[in-house]
């Protein structure tokens, strides 16, 4: 049973998952595994994941293990309704399509659960807080859950903290395979693309504000270094603002930065980063993006207050007229600028990314009832492996430290 935009968009979405899966060969291989071993067998996993091509190749891989896959999209411009028809007529039950609204977002959420799932991969941790809020008749089967994203990973550690967490997760984000590559090169280099891609506009020149120095930040300020672009870095940590410094970038407060930005990218995970007092600085023609994952970090609310006139100025592009004739353009309505205005991260990162997923999804399955109900780091034997398969996949081949190497770097004298 799935609910898409249109079931005959199929084809088009078959395209892009097999273009996604040839750039996938880790994934590839861990599903020729699958498919022999079926760690999946009579389980049901519920996703919440953005619904792009990347994505469909990791639902179809844990179909090949044996497992039944329920998913929703995790933002309301993310999903890509060909993908989303495709995944569906191979077999998964599929909840969404592109603009859904909060409700709609919530009941298609309600509607995966309705599946009983026993394990969960979350983006942002939409479907844990509703199993712990409205669905706790889920708990007792839930073997556990897979986190996908820094700000999902936030949500479970309160959780935890509160003494509230009922199952073990999972927190892929954290580990190096996936935060080194998919946050920093991937969101990198997506995020400027879906700036590209939406306005066309020329980085070279360009004075482009990044809001946080996190990973995700500093893939997207170097990137825009590597443009061409003035990069000014916006932080609160210390040890943060002095890393963009000594990478070239100009270090000051939003304040400040809002009077000489061109280009603005929020990458914090946190809110209220660009607000009012900002937007009445800022210069005529200027472009608001974010690439956080909730869209709190630019205040579209203020915005469309202060505004006097508001008009669509091409696809993902809004454009506010303000008081004084100046003009504000807000990229893919202040929500993930990659995937709302590109295709997301390249297959090439989320290759890792999903390695590490489908395996720590596994991981749950084999210790099943063995992991404490909290927020577990990914185990590093994973991670090497990830890293492993994905040189061995590339042809790359690294040395290895001989036994005298060993027995030296492990000796005092
Ligand atoms: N667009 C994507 O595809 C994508 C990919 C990965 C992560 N994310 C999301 O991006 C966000 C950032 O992730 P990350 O892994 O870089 O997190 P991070 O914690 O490594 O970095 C966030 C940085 O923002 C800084 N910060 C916090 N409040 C700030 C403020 N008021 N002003 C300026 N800087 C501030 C922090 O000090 C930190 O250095 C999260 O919401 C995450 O979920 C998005």
């Amino acid at each position: 049973m799935s609910r898409v935009k249109d079931t005959s968009l199929a084809a088009s979405g078959r395209l892009k998952i097999d273009w996604a899966r040839d750039h996938m060969p880790v994934l590839r291989k861990i599903q020729a595994r699958f498919e022999r071993e079926l760690p999946f067998q009579g389980i049901t996993v519920a996703m919440c994941m953005h619904l792009e091509m990347k994505t469909a190749v990791l639902g179809q891989a844990l179909m090949a293990g044996g497992g039944t896959v329920a998913i929703t999209g995790s933002n309301p411009l993310s999903t890509q309704d060909d993908v989303a028809a495709a995944l569906a007529e191979s077999g998964a039950h599929v909840y969404a399509w592109r603009g859904v609204n909060p409700q709609e977002h919530h009941e298609n959420l309600l509607r995966v659960l309705g599946h009983n799932p026993k394990l969960i991969i979350d983006d942002g941790g939409e479907l844990s807080v509703a199993v712990h809020t409205e669905q706790q008749q889920l708990i007792p089967g839930m073997i556990g859950a897979c986190e996908e994203t820094t700000t999902g990973v936030h949500r479970y550690r309160a959780m935890e903290k509160a003494g509230l967490l009922k199952y073990p997760v999972i927190a892929v984000n954290d580990t190096r395979t996936k935060f080194l590559f998919d946050s920093q090169h991937g969101t990198g280099q997506s995020a400027l693309e879906g700036v590209m891609r939406a306005t066309n506009m020329l980085i070279a020149g360009k004075t482009v504000v990044v809001a946080g120095f996190g990973w995700v930040g500093r893939g997207i300020a170097l990137r825009a270094k590597g443009l061409g672009a003035r990069v000014v870095v916006t932080e609160v940590e210390p040890v943060r603002a002095l890393e963009a410094v000594m990478e070239g970038c100009s270090v000051m407060p939003m304040k400040e930065a809002a009077r000489i930005g061109d280009i603005f990218i929020t990458a914090t995970g946190c809110k209220g980063i660009i607000t009012s007092e900002h937007f009445e600085e800022m210069k005529d023609g200027a472009v608001l993006a974010n690439s956080g994952h909730f869209d709190v970090e630019v205040d579209v609310k203020e915005l469309r207050r202060l505004a006097v006139s508001s008009r669509v100025a091409r696809m993902n592009v809004e454009e506010f007229k303000m008081r004084n004739g100046r003009r504000l353009y807000l990229l893919a309505e202040g929500r993930l600028v990659n995937l709302g205005a590109a295709d997301g991260h390249p297959a090439e990162v989320m290759d890792m990314t999903f390695a590490d997923q489908a395996l720590c999804a596994e991981h749950l399955v084999k210790n099943k009832g063995k992991l404490a109900p909290r927020v577990h780091g990914v185990p590093p034997e994973i991670d090497r492996s990830t890293a492993t398969l994905w040189l061995e996949t590339h042809n790359i081949g690294i040395d290895h430290s001989t036994a005298e190497q060993l027995q030296y770097l492990n000796s005092w004298q």
